[in-house]
């Protein structure tokens, strides 16, 4: 039966050994919600380029926010990756792309814990406030750096990039597992 579908793809043309070169399965975007200081836009998108991230969309961005003059930004992200300013960031997501939210609530997911999703868009909040309930409510999950304070809008995207690559390459890594260091 395997043999028959294989040769029928074969016949249809739509069949390919060639194994996909990228380093990981599926893909993650960055969504800035209202951000207002192009110094961490700038940040963000230095971030998504070295992180590979595969889209940037800014929600509603101050419209102050020139992204051919981001000081933080030298290498020009919007030349290589995708940004998309939008009215609202769910109308952008992909086909079965996972919204996650990023922010420190009470009863947010701990990201040590986390396992990404194949296919995530991260949503992150303002620089002087936070995401507001509705869009929590629209996200399947809810994540925080467990830290006391808030930490910079920019360091918290690198962060959450850093956090995903790490655990796409190394899954052996289950979160709180298998660390010798820790007793959890
Ligand atoms: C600088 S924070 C906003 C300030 C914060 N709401 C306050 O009370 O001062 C900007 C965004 O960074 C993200 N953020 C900062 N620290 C975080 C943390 N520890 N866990 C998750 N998200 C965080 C959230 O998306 C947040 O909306």
């Amino acid at each position: 039966m395997a043999d028959e579908q294989h040769t029928k793809r074969q016949k249809s043309g739509r069949h390919s050994k060639r194994q996909s070169g990228r380093p990981e399965r599926g893909y993650a975007i960055v969504a800035l919600d209202g951000p207002t200081d192009p110094v961490n836009v700038g940040h963000t998108l230095r971030a998504a380029m070295c992180f590979d991230t595969r889209m940037v969309v800014l929600g509603n961005p101050d419209p102050a926010i020139n992204l051919r003059r981001l000081s933080t930004d030298p290498g020009r992200t919007w030349r290589h990756t995708p940004v998309m300013s939008v009215e609202n960031i769910f109308e952008s997501l992909p086909y079965r792309c996972i919204p996650v939210a990023i922010e420190l609530t009470d009863d947010a997911e701990d990201l040590v814990d986390f396992q990404h999703p194949e296919r995530a868009c991260y949503i992150f909040g303002p620089e002087n406030s936070s995401l507001s309930k509705e869009t929590l409510a629209k996200c399947d999950h809810v994540l925080k750096i467990p830290v006391d304070l808030p930490l910079n809008l920019a360091a918290t995207v690198n962060v959450v990039l850093y956090d995903r690559m790490l655990k796409m390459r190394r899954p052996e890594l289950k979160p709180g597992g298998n660390n010798p260091h820790t007793t959890r």
